[in-house]
């Protein structure tokens, strides 16, 4: 994160986060352009010399004016979502570069996939893999898919984000591989293009990746024996990055190893990261309201955003950094970073070391992915903006939401 204090005043990029808030009211998301290039182009140089696509995780952050930067890059999405394939369309991104993932996508959803074009399906059941087959033949055309295995590989991660152990709901259990692809080929509107896996998320290790790698290129090896024969393998995404400033993460040793894992494959290698191009270019900028002190030594900041504008912190027990947005004269306490969400769970940070005071500025720094679209209305609270620097400007790419808005749909059935 280029983030850095200059004159007790702290920059996001060449923005002081300071004098932004004196005519951006708090609290927003703020992201920056360049960073989101940099990251972009690391992975992008990984793989220059490699058969590959990125696709960009829509979840991760679904804001138009982001998906914007990676279709100008010539870049794939992966999706879950109907909706998220209008985003993708809306942002001018290229359909045929598009694969869909997630268990339950719904009949309405394919059809929309299948007139759009998309690369392919990522499949993840039997039954899912003949209603697309259905739908296809409805539509009398072909659908490309893919298989996703799930490898029975301990990402390492927090337990709500692992996604690739026999007891998560993802993917085809190895056992079943096999058969899975047998019955597609068997299918005459279903076309076999590839073979997918995602372990998890927020992965640091390098060791979990490559041993999904090793089992899914000995999957590819038995295909071929039966006669089954891919395009490409889609690695999934995953990588983590650094929230708290004790591990190293970067794409070049994921890269590395396990394009070397499938390096005899001769399959055009799919990659399908998020957090890692996202999540290290926004923070949220945000207000002390109060400073509350309880006689027992317990202190609180109360901020102006809460568990509705970030939910990570409860959600996944997350750690984001907070910094004060200037160095002000005054000792630093051990604080908890609360919102004004009515419930416990509504913390920002714990146990942090500030030295602030009412009406000062703080920055919540890494909230660039699962940040804004984990985003909800708890407490009524309309949704944050979020902004963007790009070309040295602050550019608004989501405004306020006004409170005539987020009731507009229950005030009609009043
Ligand atoms: C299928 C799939 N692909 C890619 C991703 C992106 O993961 P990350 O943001 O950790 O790179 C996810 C997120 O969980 C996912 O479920």
């Amino acid at each position: 994160m280029t983030i850095k204090y200059e004159n007790e005043c702290l920059y996001f990029g060449d923005i002081n986060i300071a004098e932004l808030g004196k005519d951006h009211n708090t609290p927003f998301y703020l992201y920056s352009e360049n960073l989101i290039l940099q990251n972009l182009d690391r992975y992008l140089n990984q793989l220059k010399t490699i058969d590959s696509l990125i696709c960009y995780s829509v979840k991760s952050n679904s804001n138009l004016s982001i998906l914007s930067i990676f279709a100008k890059k010539g870049c794939g999405f992966d999706i879950v979502s109907g909706g998220e394939l209008q985003r993708v369309i809306l942002a001018k991104g290229n359909t045929n570069k598009v694969v869909f993932s997630g268990v339950g996508k719904t009949n309405e959803e394919i059809k929309f996939a299948l007139e759009s074009k998309i690369l392919c399906f990522n499949v993840e059941s039997f039954g899912e893999l003949n209603r697309i087959n259905q739908v296809a033949s409805d539509l009398s055309t072909t659908a490309n898919v893919s298989i996703r295995v799930n490898p029975e590989i301990d990402a390492k991660t927090h337990p709500y984000i692992t996604t690739g152990l026999s007891e998560n709901k993802f993917g085809v259990a190895q056992d079943d591989v096999l058969e899975i692809f047998l019955q597609a080929k068997k299918l005459s509107n279903i076309k076999i293009t590839g073979i997918d896996y995602h372990i998890g998320s927020q992965i640091t290790e390098i060791q979990p990746f490559t041993d999904a790698a090793t089992k899914v290129s000995s999957v590819i090896a038995e295909l071929r024996k039966n006669n089954i024969l891919l395009n490409h393998v889609d690695i999934g995404g995953g990588l983590g990055i650094n929230y708290s400033e004790n591990v190293t993460v970067d794409c070049k040793p994921l890269v590395d190893s396990v394009v070397k894992i499938f390096e005899n494959s001769n399959l055009k290698i799919i990659i399908e990261p998020g957090r890692s191009l996202v999540g290290n270019t926004g923070i949220i900028v945000t207000k002390v309201i109060d400073v509350k002190r309880n006689t027992n030594g317990k202190k609180f900041l109360i901020v102006d955003a809460g568990m509705n504008d970030l939910i990570r912190p409860p959600l996944y027990n997350a750690f984001h950094n907070i910094k004060e947005a200037r160095i002000i004269n005054r000792k630093k306490e051990k604080f908890d970073v609360v919102g004004p969400i009515c419930e416990t769970a509504d913390f920002l940070g714990k146990d942090r070391d500030l030295a602030t005071d009412s009406n000062e500025l703080l920055v919540i720094e890494d909230v660039g992915a699962y940040g804004f679209v984990l985003a909800s209305n708890y407490n009524s609270r309309p949704k944050i903006p979020e902004y963007i620097i790009s070309s040295g400007l602050v550019k608004c790419i989501r405004a306020r939401e006004l409170f005539d808005d987020m009731i507009a749909d229950e005030k009609k059935y009043l």
